[in-house]
């Protein structure tokens, strides 16, 4: 089970797990408590008949249990079951402790739907804080030199075996973001299956059925794509029992894009070269800022060729890049109002100059209370740099209100990681 947080005063179990079955079946059998292992005596208190239980033990404690139908045919359940200490210590002198019961019930679960084997995976969308564009080498990249953050908005990848390739696509985007991920083989999480399959030396014949639940922005400058690429890596190598480690990970996440690789590692880091050669910051005291969403995206290739015809319109002469010593000193000092000072991306006026209406979102941003307003990588996303988490929150209910579309986050954000 992912997660379990108790507190000394009240127990609080939180955790979720996923079922690979079909959901009808699954909320049937919890919806049945009287055959619930145990001896909790447990109540039905409510029901909407689809995604969620409520349900009361003998000591009163109450459970919340909630269903979401991930892609691929995955249901997540999440489990919230709060109780005081002494509750739970009469509990136990009766005989039961909730740690096993969840966990029998969980097995219960799983004798009786006899789920698939599914392997999950979270990874991190990103912002760049500081972003230097160098010049346009022979590869076609450009040198860079750029501050990572890993921010607490994350793409799920579930991953199954099956006779031929199938990509499905959830989550909190709208339909216009979700529909335009391709669904065939040309989504790059096909390319990581057939790459870690070759690594596994997995017979041809397998493929897999790929589900992306997708929260960050569809070419939004936050590194979604590359965050599904690295999810569906580490998923991937789990389910085949690839048994790739850390290093070979990250060398086919920096050739499958520029960002994989970070996306992977998460938290906070440096990256130069193409961006996937990255120094990991580590201590980075949490930064909390709000993204400012928008429904059409803009393509990096684009917004790179701008900036190039803008540099050569002016010709400027291109340094080679660094993050500058200010930039660092800013990030350690963890004071929110020395980085506002300080963040800086190159890309922001390519991004600007192919759409000016951003300059909008900014400008209103900073009305309401934001410290900074920038462009994230390539945009058209933009992050508002925030004193405090409440202001995050604060700046984000009043830029909703205006009728954009904004969330509150923080970073820096875990790394990629496999849950259950
Ligand atoms: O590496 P990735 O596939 O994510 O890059 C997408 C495109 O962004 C590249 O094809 C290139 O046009 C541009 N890019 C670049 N320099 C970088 C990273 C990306 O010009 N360092």
């Amino acid at each position: 089970m992912s997660e379990l947080a108790k507190r000394p005063e009240r127990l609080q179990y939180s955790f979720s797990k996923h079922f690979a079955c079909a959901d009808g079946p699954l909320f049937l059998i919890l919806s049945d408590v009287e055959r619930w292992p145990g001896n909790l005596q447990p109540r039905l208190l409510s029901s909407n008949g689809e995604t969620e239980l409520i349900v009361a033990f003998r000591d009163n404690s109450r459970a919340t249990i909630r269903f979401a139908k991930l892609a691929g045919g995955v249901n997540r359940v999440t489990v919230e079951h709060e109780a005081s200490a002494t509750e739970n210590s009469a509990g136990a002198a009766a005989g039961f402790d909730y740690e096993i019961f969840w966990f029998e019930l969980f097995e219960m679960l799983s004798a009786r739907l006899m789920p698939g084997k599914v392997a999950i995976a979270t990874a991190p969308g990103k912002v760049n804080l500081f972003f230097k564009v160098g010049p346009l080498l022979e590869t076609g990249y450009h040198d860079v030199a750029s501050l990572y953050l890993a921010v607490d908005l994350r793409e799920t990848v579930t991953a199954q075996i099956a006779t031929e390739y199938s990509v499905q696509v959830t989550g909190s985007l709208g339909d216009f973001q979700l529909l335009s991920v391709p669904t065939d083989e040309s989504n790059l999480v096909v390319k990581v299956a057939e790459q870690v399959k070759a690594a596994a030396g997995t017979p041809a014949a397998i493929k897999l059925v790929l589900g992306i639940d997708k929260h960050v922005p569809v070419a939004g400058g936050m590194g979604g794509g590359s965050a599904d690429a690295a999810a569906a890596l580490v998923a991937v190598n789990d389910l085949l029992g690839a048994n790739l480690g850390p290093e070979r990970l990250h060398e086919m996440a920096a050739e499958l894009g520029s960002d994989v690789p970070f996306a992977l590692a998460g938290g906070a880091a440096i990256g130069v070269g193409r961006g996937e050669q990255l120094t990991a910051l580590e201590s980075v005291a949490p930064i909390h800022l709000v993204l400012i969403f928008d429904d059409h995206g803009l393509s990096t290739p684009a917004v790179y060729r701008r900036l190039d015809e803008l540099r050569a319109a002016r010709q400027e002469q291109v340094q080679s890049p660094e993050v500058s010593r200010e930039f660092i000193g800013a990030l350690q000092k963890s004071n929110a109002f020395d980085l506002a000072e300080v963040m800086h991306n190159d890309l922001e006026e390519a991004a600007l100059s192919l759409r000016p209406d951003l300059q909008i979102k900014m400008t209103t941003a900073l009305q309401h209370g934001a410290l900074r307003a920038m462009v994230s990588g390539s945009g058209p996303t933009i992050l508002a740099l925030a004193a405090s988490e409440a202001a995050a929150t604060q700046i984000a209910r009043s830029m909703n209100e205006l009728g954009y579309k904004a969330i509150a986050t923080h970073g820096p954000a875990a790394p990629t990681e496999l849950v259950d």
